[in-house]
C-alpha cells in the first residue's frame, strides 16, 4: 500500500486527492453533507441539506458507500435506512451531538414506566441516539426533525393520543406553543414526582442544544435597534423566549429557502450555526445577512478535509473497519420510527 503523508500535504493537494478518489469511485460513493459543515467539506458534497432532506436521500441512494458529513446521529440514520450490503462512514466518529446525549435509554425508560402507554406516543427528534429511535419504533412512535415537528405532533393529537417528546425541550415547547398546547410538562432522568403527568397532553424531555441556547433576547434587542429593517429568523432549537421575539423560525433548509427567496436588498439576522450563516452571506451578496451571535458547532466542525481523504483512501483499499455499525435489533426498530416520519411528512 502506498504511504501518503496526508498531514504534510497542502490543502490544495488534499483537495486534489479527494477529487481523484471521488472520480475513481464515481457513483459507487455518495456524500450527503449537512448545512452546518465547513466550506472545505461542502465543496465535495453530492447533496447538501437539513436533517430531513439528508434522511430522504440516504434512504434512496444506490451507492455502495455513503460518506456522511455531519454529526454521528445523522450517519446512524443513513446506516439504519441503507440496505445491509451498503457501507456507511463518517470522517470523524467522535463528531457527536450533545443534545442527543441528554437522553439515555435507561433514563427514558424510567420515565416511560410512569406514563400511560395507551395514551402516549413517543416522538424523538432526529438528534437522538439510535436506541431512543428504536424505543419509539417499538412503542408506535416516530422520529421528527425541525421541519416536520408540528405536523407530526398534529398526527399524534389527531389520533387522540398524547406526545412524549424527546430530547429537546426547546423544540418541544416551541412546537407545543405554536399549536396552542399550553398543558405540557418537563421531565428528565432526575424527575421523581410524576403526579398528574398522565393528565398532560405533552411531556417533554429536558435536553437542549448548546449551540442554540447561546442566543438570547438581548441579542434580538441589539439587532432590532441596529437593523430595524432586518427580519430575525431563528432555528426552533432556540429557547422559547428568543423564538417569541423573533420574526420567523425555520430548519436549516427553511432558513436557506427564506433567504434565497427574498428580494435583493433584503436584510436578515439569523440565529443558528455560524458556518452556515457565513456561507449564506457569501452566497447572497445582494442581501444583508448577519449572525444573531457567533455560535459554532464544534462537533460539526470536526469533519475536516484530511479526515475525509483518509476515509476515502480506506474505502478504496477495501478497509471497512471504521464503518458505522448499528446492531440489527436496534436498526429494525429504529427504522420503523424513521420510516413512519418519512411516510407522514
Ligand atoms: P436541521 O434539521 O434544521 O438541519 O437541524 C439539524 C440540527 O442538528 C440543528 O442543530
Amino acid at each position: 500500500m502506498e504511504y501518503i503523508d496526508i498531514e504534510g500535504m497542502s490543502d490544495e493537494e488534499v483537495d486534489g486527492r479527494i477529487r481523484e478518489i471521488k472520480a475513481r469511485l464515481g457513483s459507487r460513493v455518495f456524500m450527503p453533507v449537512h448545512h452546518y459543515q465547513r466550506d472545505e467539506i461542502v465543496q465535495f458534497a453530492d447533496v447538501t441539506g437539513d436533517s430531513l432532506q439528508l434522511s430522504r436521500v440516504s434512504a434512496k441512494t444506490d451507492a455502495e458507500f455513503i460518506v456522511f458529513c455531519g454529526v454521528y446521529f445523522m450517519a446512524e440514520i443513513a446506516r439504519i435506512l441503507a440496505p445491509p450490503d451498503k457501507h456507511v462512514f463518517i470522517p470523524d466518529k467522535y463528531a457527536g451531538c450533545p443534545l442527543a446525549d441528554y437522553a439515555s435509554i435507561d433514563d427514558v425508560l424510567k420515565v416511560w414506566e410512569h406514563l400511560d402507554h395507551d395514551d402516549f406516543i413517543p416522538i424523538t427528534y432526529a438528534n437522538s441516539h439510535a436506541e431512543i429511535k428504536a424505543f419509539c419504533g417499538e412503542n408506535n412512535g416516530l422520529v421528527c426533525t425541525s421541519s416536520n415537528a408540528a405536523k407530526l405532533f398534529n398526527w399524534v393529537l389527531g389520533n387522540l393520543k398524547k406526545v412524549f417528546f424527546l430530547p429537546d425541550v426547546n423544540l418541544g415547547i416551541n412546537t407545543s406553543e405554536a399549536l396552542g398546547l399550553k398543558d405540557y410538562t418537563i421531565v428528565d432522568g432526575s424527575t421523581s414526582d410524576f403526579s398528574g403527568i398522565n393528565d398532560k397532553n405533552v411531556v417533554i424531555w429536558n435536553g437542549n442544544c448548546p449551540i442554540h441556547r447561546v442566543f438570547t433576547i438581548d441579542h434580538v434587542r441589539y439587532w432590532r435597534e441596529k437593523e430595524p429593517e432586518a427580519k430575525i429568523i431563528v432555528h426552533p432549537e432556540c429557547t422559547p423566549d428568543v423564538v417569541k421575539v423573533s420574526d420567523m423560525t425555520g430548519s436549516t433548509a427553511g432558513i436557506k429557502r427564506a433567504v434565497e427567496d427574498s428580494p435583493a436588498g433584503s436584510r436578515w439576522v439569523i440565529g443558528t450555526e455560524l458556518n452556515f450563516v457565513e456561507r449564506l452571506k457569501r452566497q447572497n451578496p445582494d442581501k444583508f445577512i448577519a449572525p444573531l451571535e457567533d455560535s459554532i458547532c464544534m462537533n460539526m466542525s470536526k469533519i475536516r478535509r484530511r479526515k475525509l481523504l483518509k476515509t476515502l483512501i480506506r474505502i478504496e483499499n477495501g478497509d471497512y473497519s471504521e464503518e458505522v455499525v448499528v446492531s440489527s435489533e436496534i436498526s429494525e426498530k429504529a427504522r420503523i420510527a424513521i420510516n413512519r416520519m418519512l411516510e407522514l411528512s
